[in-house]
């Protein structure tokens, strides 16, 4: 297993292009079930994930090759098997995404469950529920969803709770329904509206995403069409969080600004200074001095789940004492022994972890447990006075492409080596 090590203490100076955003990427790329034919989804990030996503579609009658950024999809138009198998669901939680589509083009799915990972149980039954309004007869055996219906119809879905890959699930499938489905308190991330808008190429007719009630006015057939992926807003966030943790100045392109407001609010609290520059390009500059503030995470558009470990990092050096409180996944603290192994003082209480800032801190061998835990480790790697070594960093392969390589060209002292096995 491959290992990053890393010396701490230098400010980051220079460039970054952000890349297509990995949590678009791969509903998009689970759509093409929805309509036989070739596309071009350009902007993709060579990550794990995506190229887990491909080898599904793979079993599902979905050539995908992925080259210069962009990939060339030809959907035979029969499914393949309709079986999403537990050894590639198991690896990728997301491949839940191809449940919505494969159901309601071919009228069958049998999809592996995807089980809990370390930040929390992450169950499925929301996603269920929705389909079984709509006219689907589900049942969960031996570790599978076995979905089977004529044509779904439309209906009213009303979430419990704000889920991202949930709302993108119905989506898909409500395209193809037999009527209007309208969903309720849905997820209004960024990703959902990119998602919708490649749906409406291919011919969808959608209303409301961005907002809380989408409504999806079924057609008889979608057709293939080429796109390109907005950038990530978090890996954007998580290079703003690496010059507010280590100081320096860094024009960040391909920047997706509109979408990142809560983001870029906490961090100029935090005493970053951002100059936005155009729509897709930021300047952020920061003499190293961070303020102490408090973040809690909330579906967007409030401040993302995924940015809170590489907040967290930059708070270990702050002025004075921050807390963070986590409100979507019950277990997203992994990086806090972690922190704490490398001499930052962190505790967790009931409402958070309690981050009393220092003015510095020594830097240790750590351990990546999730995929943002690692990009958190990793800023705090860097703001550390000696090096660190982050294992298990297959974890950061999931979502960042070549990510220690963009630092290092920042100037961070960070290499990957082959690990102790
Ligand atoms: C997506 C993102 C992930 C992000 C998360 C929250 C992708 C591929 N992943 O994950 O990076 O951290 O949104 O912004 O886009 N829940 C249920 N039952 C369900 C579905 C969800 O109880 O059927 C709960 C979850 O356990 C969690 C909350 O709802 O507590 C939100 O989860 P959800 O938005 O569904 O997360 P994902 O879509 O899996």
């Amino acid at each position: 297993m491959e290992k990053l090590i890393i010396k701490g203490g230098k400010p980051l100076h220079g460039e970054v292009s952000v890349s297509g955003a990995k949590n678009a990427s791969l509903p998009i790329l689970a759509a093409v079930l929805l309509a036989g034919g070739r596309y071009r989804i350009d902007n993709v990030p060579y990550l794990r994930d995506v190229n887990t996503m491909n080898r599904l579609l793979g079993t599902l009658g979905v050539e995908c090759l992925h080259e210069n950024g962009s990939v060339n999809v030809f959907n035979r138009g029969d499914c393949g098997s309709c079986v999403a198998s537990y050894e590639l669901v198991k690896t990728m939680r997301a491949s839940i995404l191809v449940l919505g589509p494969m159901l309601s083009r071919t009228g069958t799915a049998r999809v592996a469950l995807p089980g809990g990972c370390a930040i929390g149980e992450r169950p499925v039954n929301y996603h269920i529920s929705a389909l079984e309004k709509m006219g689907a007869e589900i049942e969960v055996s031996g570790g599978y969803i076995n979905a089977s219906c004529g044509r779904l119809r439309g209906a009213e879905i009303v979430f419990d709770k704000v889920t991202v890959t949930g709302t993108e699930n119905i989506l898909m499938a409500a395209s193809l329904a037999d009527g209007v489905t309208v969903l309720q308190n849905a997820a209004r991330e960024p990703e959902i509206v990119d998602l919708a808008c490649f749906l409406r190429s291919m011919g969808a007719d959608i209303k409301g995403d961005g907002t809380s009630t989408i409504t999806v006015k079924g057609v008889g057939e979608l057709h293939p069409a080429d796109y390109s992926v907005m950038p990530d807003r978090i890996e954007a966030g998580t290079f703003l969080c690496a010059v507010a943790g280590c100081g320096g100045r860094v024009l960040v392109r391909n920047c997706p600004v509109s979408s990142m407001d809560a983001i870029i609010e906490k961090l100029r609290e935090a005493g970053l200074n951002i100059e936005i520059i155009d729509d897709f390009t930021v300047l952020a500059s920061s003499d190293g001095h961070i303020k102490a503030v408090d973040a809690e995470t909330f579906p967007y558009p409030g401040f993302p789940t995924d940015m809170q470990s590489q907040f967290m990092a930059v708070m270990l050096k702050s002025d004075g004492v921050s807390l963070i409180t986590e409100s979507i996944f019950e277990n997203r603290f992994m990086h806090v022994p972690e922190f704490k192994r490398m001499g930052a003082d962190v505790s967790l209480n009931d409402s958070g972890a309690v981050v009393r800032g220092c003015r510095s801190f020594s830097g240790a061998p750590v351990m990546a447990s999730d995929l943002r835990a690692s990009a958190g480790l990793v800023i705090a790697a860097l703001m550390a006075d000696n090096t660190s070594e982050v294992q298990r960093i297959y974890h950061l392969d999931r979502g960042y492409e070549s990510f220690e390589k963009k630092l290092s060209a920042l100037g961070a002292d960070i290499r990957r080596v082959p690990g102790d096995g």
